[in-house]
């Protein structure tokens, strides 16, 4: 069977630093691997999914892009970024009221030029948040604005081959700094970046069964969304069979930690506030409430229940989320 085309466009400045976070509370390494700072409308993760995302947008004549998130999403703002890039018009589907004053990322995706659609749907109702994405999608198709409709988180086999070859630039950076990554910790939520990593790692471990691979952890943060192991599994696979490989993920490696979300998305947790506070005083690491303090406090949490052994190599992957933080509520 022929292999899809895949085109990549440029957006993200890489790689990303990976930082000495030096000793976690058992004596294990910590490294922190900063995909905050992928440059794409002031960095996060969704700078890798939206290079072949964006990729898929261009090779399919796209003149306009649309997608879909939380009041708060960084992968709308970010993909507002693509846009503006791109010189595509960008309309962003997002949960609650329109406010009065736009703040933190609706400001920057308004600053980004892109449409913002307030629904009034709850952030949580992810179906309806997608419904409302289709049936804009349908508007703008019989408008001839010919859309690229990029679901919630960007979180589709092309869009996660960005995380794929992520693995690969963590594997390579550690062989550079002589490390041996034994876990990589990080927030998950739409599931992209999760079944990227597996992707990856399962790629790897293909081309060199004996080699050392790092155990992929997803710290999850949102209930309803891709929590369960089938849909990454699936996801997995598919982005392997996109990358030409035949091999698929094992049930083994696709670890999911829902401990550290507390009621549902968005809800604070004393764990996040405090591995935030950790992680700001420790390396002036900023880390954002919904997302990536969540992931850090489930590092923190592992950390403290004895999961990594004393001598281990632990690699956070920071996600991002900064904007949020420039909000009133
Ligand atoms: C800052 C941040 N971290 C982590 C994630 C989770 O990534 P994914 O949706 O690929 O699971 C998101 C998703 O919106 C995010 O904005």
């Amino acid at each position: 069977m022929a292999r899809p085309k895949i085109t990549r466009i440029t957006l993200a400045t890489l790689p990303t630093p990976l930082e000495d976070g030096g000793k976690l509370p058992s004596g294990a390494n910590l490294w922190v691997k900063r995909d905050d700072l992928t440059g794409l409308g002031v960095g996060g993760n969704k700078a890798r999914k939206l290079e072949f995302l964006c990729g898929q947008a261009i090779d399919n004549g796209a003149k306009s892009l649309v997608t879909v998130g939380a009041a708060q999403s960084n992968h709308c703002r970010m993909t507002a970024a693509a846009g503006a890039r791109l010189g595509l018009p960008t309309h962003l589907v997002v949960s609650g009221e329109k406010p009065n004053r736009l703040e933190g990322n609706q400001l920057l995706a308004e600053i980004f030029g892109a449409t913002l659609h307030h629904t009034s749907l709850a952030a949580t109702d992810w179906a309806g948040l997608e419904e409302f994405r289709a049936r804009l999608t349908q508007q703008l198709v019989e408008r001839g604005e010919k859309p690229q409709s990029i679901p919630i988180g960007g979180s589709t086999a092309v869009g996660a081959i960005g995380y794929a070859l992520a693995f690969d630039e963590i594997i390579e950076q550690c062989a550079k700094q002589s490390i041996i990554a034994d876990a990589i910790v990080f927030t998950t939520s739409s599931g992209g970046t999760h079944a990227g990593l597996v992707a990856g790692l399962v790629r790897a471990r293909a081309q060199d069964p004996q080699k050392h691979l790092p155990k992929i952890v997803g710290i999850g943060v949102a209930k309803g969304t891709a929590l369960n192991s089938r849909s990454i599994t699936d996801l997995t696979n598919k982005t392997l069979t996109l990358l030409g490989q035949t091999e698929r993920a094992l049930e083994t490696d696709i670890v999911i930690d829902p401990n550290y979300m507390g009621s549902d998305y968005a809800v604070a947790t004393q764990a996040a506030s405090d591995a935030a506070k950790w992680a700001a005083h420790r390396g002036a690491w900023v880390l954002d409430s919904v997302y990536s303090a969540k992931g850090f406090s489930g590092l923190l949490g592992l950390d403290a229940n004895r999961e990594f052994n004393a001598d281990a190599n632990v690699i956070f992957i920071h996600t991002g989320g900064l904007p949020s933080l420039f909000t009133s509520h």
